[in-house]
Parts: C-alpha cells; sequence; structure tokens
C-alpha cells in the first residue's frame, strides 16, 4: 500500500481523521485549499502523533496541482472529505456548491484513474434519505429528496462515483453517510472551528455556554418526537474518523461498491443534547423555543449494523464524552484555531 491522500484534511473530520490514520501506521499525504479550515490543524496533528503531516495547499478543481501530487507521491487511496457544507450558503449559492463539490470530484477522480489509483472513500451524508422512509435508517432505506443544493451534490456524487465502479470494476469505492458528528479530540487541541454564526446545533451550544451567544433557539418543539423536538443521531468525531481507517482495510480487500451508515443507532432531542451538556459539564444553556427551521425533519436516526458486521467497525463514545469533548475544545480555543 502506498500513501493515503486526505482531501480536505485540514477540516474538521479530516484531521480528526489522519490523527487515526498516522497512529495506524498509515503514511498520508493532506491536500486542502483551507477555504474553511486553518493549516493549525496539521500542526495540532502532529503535536498529537509526533508525525510530520505532509501539506500541499491546493484545490480540488485544479487540475495541474493535482497532478503533480500523484506525479511526486505514491498515493493509493484517496480519502475525499473536500467540499463546501453550509446547507444555507448552498441555497444562496448553488452554483458555487456543484461547481465545486461536483466538478471538483470529477477532477480529482480522472487525475486518479489517469494515474491508475482507483480506491476512493467518499464523505456523503444521512441527508441522502431525505425524509427517511422508515427509521431507524437501514442502507436500503431508498434516497429521498434532498432541500437543499449541498444534500444534492452528495446525492448526486453517490450516484457519479457508483457509475463509475460499475463501468470499470478496479475501482473501489465506498460512500460513507455521516450522521451529526460532533465531540472532538480528547486532548482538547483540536475540534470544529466554524466561521461565523455556526449552522449546526453543538457549536451553537459551546458558543453560547462560553458567552459568546445570547441562548439557544430551538428550532421547533411541535415535531412528533418523545418531547416535540428534532431528534438525531450524533456520533462523535473520533468514532467517525475510526470508521474511516476501518474502510480503508475494507478497501484494500477490493470491496468494489460499498455503503456504510456511520451513526451510533441511538437518537437524541435537541432537548437532550441541551441536558446532558449540561450535564456534562456544569455549565448552564439558555433556550427559547423558535419556530422551524425550513427543511429539517423530525427524526434520523441509522442502523449502524452492517458497518459492524461489515468494517468491524461501532461507536464507542456516548453522549456525555461527545459533550464533554465539544465543550474542553471551545473552553481551550474560545477563538478556535
Ligand atoms: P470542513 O469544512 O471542516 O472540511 C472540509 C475541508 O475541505 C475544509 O478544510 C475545506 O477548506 C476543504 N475544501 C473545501 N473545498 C475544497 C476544494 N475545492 N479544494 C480543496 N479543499 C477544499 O467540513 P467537515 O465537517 O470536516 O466535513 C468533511 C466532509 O464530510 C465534507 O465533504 C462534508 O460535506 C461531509 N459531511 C460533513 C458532515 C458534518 O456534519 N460535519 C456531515 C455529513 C457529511
Ligand atoms: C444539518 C443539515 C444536513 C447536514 C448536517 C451536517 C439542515 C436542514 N441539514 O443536519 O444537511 O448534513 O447538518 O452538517 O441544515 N437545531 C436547533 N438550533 C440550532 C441548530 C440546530 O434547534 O441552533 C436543531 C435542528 O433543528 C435539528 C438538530 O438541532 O433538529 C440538529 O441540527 P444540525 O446540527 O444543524 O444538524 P441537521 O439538521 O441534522
Amino acid at each position: 500500500m502506498g500513501k493515503i491522500l486526505v482531501t480536505g484534511g485540514a477540516g474538521f473530520i479530516g484531521s480528526h481523521t489522519v490523527v487515526e490514520l498516522q497512529n495506524d501506521g498509515r503514511d498520508v499525504v493532506v491536500l486542502d485549499n483551507l477555504s474553511n479550515s486553518s493549516e493549525k490543524s496539521l500542526e495540532r496533528v502532529e503535536a498529537i502523533t509526533g508525525k510530520k503531516v505532509p501539506f500541499y495547499k491546493a484545490d480540488i478543481l485544479d487540475r495541474e496541482a493535482l497532478e503533480e501530487i500523484f506525479s511526486k507521491e505514491d498515493i493509493s487511496a484517496v480519502i475525499h472529505f473536500a467540499g463546501l457544507k453550509a446547507v444555507g450558503e448552498s441555497v444562496a449559492k448553488p452554483w458555487e456548491y456543484y461547481e465545486n463539490n461536483i466538478a471538483g470530484t470529477l477532477t480529482l477522480v480522472d487525475v486518479m484513474r489517469k494515474h491508475g489509483c482507483k480506491n476512493i472513500i467518499f464523505s456523503s451524508s444521512a441527508t441522502v434519505y431525505g425524509n427517511p422512509a422508515f427509521i431507524p435508517i437501514t442502507e436500503e432505506c431508498p434516497k429521498g429528496v434532498c432541500t437543499n443544493p449541498y444534500g444534492w451534490t452528495k446525492s448526486m456524487l453517490e450516484q457519479i462515483l457508483s457509475d463509475i465502479q460499475k463501468a470499470d470494476n478496479e475501482w473501489n469505492v465506498i460512500l460513507l453517510r455521516y450522521f451529526n458528528p460532533i465531540g472532538a479530540h480528547k486532548s482538547g487541541t483540536m475540534g470544529e472551528n466554524p466561521n461565523g454564526i455556526p449552522n449546526n446545533l453543538m457549536p451553537y451550544i459551546t458558543q453560547v455556554a462560553v458567552g459568546k451567544r445570547d441562548h439557544l433557539n430551538v428550532f421547533g418543539n411541535d415535531y412528533d418526537t418523545p418531547d416535540g423536538t428534532g431528534v438525531r443521531d450524533y456520533i462523535h468525531v473520533v468514532d467517525l474518523a475510526q470508521g474511516h481507517v476501518k474502510a480503508l482495510k475494507k478497501i484494500e480487500e477490493n470491496a468494489g461498491l460499498k455503503i456504510y451508515n456511520l451513526g451510533t443507532g441511538r437518537g437524541y432531542s435537541v432537548l437532550d443534547i441541551v441536558k446532558n451538556f449540561e450535564e456534562a459539564t456544569g455549565v448552564k444553556v439558555p433556550y427559547e423555543i423558535a419556530p422551524r427551521r425550513p427543511g429539517d425533519i423530525a427524526t434520523c436516526y441509522a442502523d449502524a449494523s452492517l458497518a459492524k458486521k461489515e468494517l468491524g467497525w461501532e461507536a464507542k463514545y456516548g453522549i456525555r464524552e461527545m459533550c464533554e469533548d465539544s465543550w474542553r475544545w471551545q473552553k481551550n480555543n474560545p477563538n478556535g484555531y
């Protein structure tokens, strides 16, 4: 096995995955254009693993830069995190999202195949299930209607990568559908670093807790759920990162095309998260009930048994640790990296 190219490796999930890959003895190369991240995350990785992280500041749309990386480095597989991910922004800037995520991935995959590298693990999302046909969601659940361009880029890229694998079975393609990644590295030196006002629940909560925001708006308490607030499957980012280490082993067994949910299989409501956060950290999170957020669904959680059976992976961390670790990162780094 040659080196593993991690696109988007300076980002939240990518940087945590680089730690787990290096700890597993892998030779890693990172590519990132730093559009939504800081190179400092990689210094933190190096401090944790004690290994250098070779880094290319480059864009997946930049064919020449990709050619150079694939010529210089002996890349045998790509873990492809690079992409834009802000749901609201994708509604306002659909062209930018389709260009970056879809054209970027097409360019990456073309350069990969020209260099004989046909192994890819792709960051997909539970968002491809739309309003899920059944709960808990297995991989058999039909894909649904996405409510925003970001979601469509994931759904379309799954189709594109699947078609490429079907046409050429030298390709090994693993689509990982993440549920809701939160938490942070135990060291408290790495974590999620959103720009501006966070869209997602946990970074919003930690910013309220640290005093940067006044209160949490709970988007709707009239859903058909036990307490009326939205239910999601939150997964610790380190568990998620370890899922990629396992997926890489599967790729090396010539997996063909595989799709796995990466979730814990447990659903927590918004108010459950507030309560667990307060209990885990001793910090109060004032909240107000606000209108529903357009595009939100009531309930989304995984049946994660296929990943357990075929990858030998399951999430180890519970909700308390997710809250504690998110908080340690936020408290130690109130302004991010
Ligand atoms: P992130 O924004 O922290 O990481 C993405 C990284 O990709 C960033 O470092 C960014 O600078 C880089 N990037 C973006 N466009 C690029 C380009 N054209 N060329 C090179 N680099 C580029 O996000 P994350 O939370 O770590 O997510 C990683 C992947 O997982 C994304 O594809 C995201 O859509 C997907 N995903 C995330 C979640 C989540 O809740 N965080 C859920 C499901 C799927
Ligand atoms: C959102 C995206 C999804 C994306 C995922 C990961 C939408 C509609 N969906 O998922 O496409 O893959 O992030 O980036 O944006 N909540 C509040 N107050 C807040 C923030 C969130 O009450 O300030 C609630 C939401 O209504 C939801 C839950 O918390 O019930 C989780 O929200 P969030 O963290 O944004 O994740 P998703 O909506 O599941």
